[in-house]
């Protein structure tokens, strides 16, 4: 393969990449798992694949608590969270910096929690000293809520830190959205003693879309029985007693739960360090090359699992995430709300190859010499490609 046909030649290879924070790309042994002929839940057969998934859960959780899966999106696990702990009036600090910030406010507000908002500006990390003189301010308060990385501007927040603020409170619980944390980098619930913690399907665990995944820890379990929050679907302690039977309360998805399976034996095959390492490096490349082509980083302290970039002056984020779909098979994500236009966001997570990396930089290279009437030469996008290159091949 030449410098010049990276793209032409990696088209013929990948039809289509999506490069979004979630959904991402299937691994083939993923889609192998999805097309299998259809089984019941209630079989042998699923039971042991339920027995073998909710025990691979806990490692990806990194803790000795039980994992427990809902049929539904990432925002299902969310309320999960809040309606087994939580009692309509009771307090809770929500750290918002961006748009999943403001939808789990709103999601406290609708269930009838006094919610007090933490505003951090977008692109920043909340700062630990805040949320200290805040639960000082309000020692009633029985839940922080936080996402560990803020997909609208692919910020990490320091959830060690917080975590050490919170955990000597008896009564005040630290709940994350690891809905795209978990699985991308480290983040081992117990060890940093997480209350609560929510991850979905398609994001690090590189499944479709469908499934959220939820664990409490015990000073969290302890909340169930005195949470009033009216629940069904999302009571855990009916899904507790199932799953300690080897069952699950409702029907299973089981091509997901299947796919599931498969996904967690890669992660077992390679490890979780290697696997955040390997989204790391592709994190990492996408940082240094596209600041090469005069985009520069929205975050500040950037997250591995998804990269939020300001498009150079004179393009427009949504133009761009256009063009690179409708030209060359490529799906990114734009900026929300206050960041739309402004920004561009690549997922990190799922099945990539170097040479879709690649060709992501190359592509987006000649969407801005497109939008920025050939400012940016040829070759000097060929030259960007060319140090990718070499870069990944001496940062395996
Ligand atoms: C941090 C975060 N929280 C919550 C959600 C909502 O998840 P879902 O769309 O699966 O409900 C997302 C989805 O992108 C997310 O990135």
């Amino acid at each position: 393969m030449t410098k010049h046909n990276i793209a032409e030649n990696a088209a013929k290879q990948y039809d289509y990449s999506l490069l979004a924070p979630g959904p991402v790309n299937l691994h083939p042994r993923v889609r192998q798992a999805l097309s299998l002929p259809m089984i019941h839940h209630r079989t042998p057969e699923f039971d042991k694949i339920l027995a073998r998934v909710l025990l691979g859960l806990k490692k990806i959780f990194q803790t000795e608590q039980a994992v427990y899966m809902h049929s539904s999106t990432g925002s299902g696990g969310m309320e999960s969270l809040l309606v087994n702990v939580l009692s309509p009036g009771d307090k809770v600090i929500t750290i918002v910096s961006g748009k999943f910030g403001e939808r789990w406010s709103q999601m406290a507000s609708a269930i009838g929690a006094q919610v007090i908002d933490h505003n951090v500006p977008w692109g920043e990390a909340v700062r630990s000293d805040d949320i200290r003189t805040l639960l000082k301010q309000h020692p009633d308060a029985r839940a922080v809520l936080c996402q560990a990385c803020e997909t609208s501007t692919g910020v990490v927040h320091p959830i060690q830190e917080l975590a050490n603020l919170i955990a000597p409170l008896p009564k005040t619980l630290f709940l994350v959205d690891a809905i795209t944390a978990l699985g991308a980098f480290h983040l081992p619930m117990d060890q940093w003693k997480i209350d609560g913690l929510v991850a979905g399907s398609q994001k690090a665990l590189m499944l479709p879309t469908g499934l959220s995944f939820v664990s409490f820890s015990k000073k969290a379990e302890a909340f169930f029985d005195q949470a009033t929050t009216p629940r069904y679907y999302f009571d855990i302690r009916r899904e507790k007693k199932a799953n300690s039977t080897g069952e699950t309360f409702f029907s299973s998805s089981v091509s997901l739960v299947r796919a599931l399976d498969a996904v967690l034996n890669l992660i077992e095959e390679q490890g979780l360090p290697q696997l955040f390492h390997s989204i790391h490096r592709r994190a990492e490349a996408t940082r240094i090359f596209s600041q090469k082509l005069g985009f520069s980083l929205y975050a500040k302290t950037p997250s591995d699992s998804v990269t939020a970039l300001v498009v150079p002056a004179g393009t427009d984020g949504q133009k761009i995430r256009l063009y690179l779909e409708e030209n060359y098979n490529i799906t990114i994500m734009g900026g929300q709300d206050q960041a739309k236009g402004k920004i561009i966001r690549i997922g990190h997570m799922g099945y990539i190859h170097d040479e879709e990396l690649l060709r992501l930089i190359e592509c987006l290279g000649k969407t801005c010499q497109h939008f920025m009437h050939q400012s940016l030469s040829d070759a000097h996008i060929q030259s960007v490609i060319g140090e990718m290159k070499s870069w990944l091949e001496t940062h395996p």
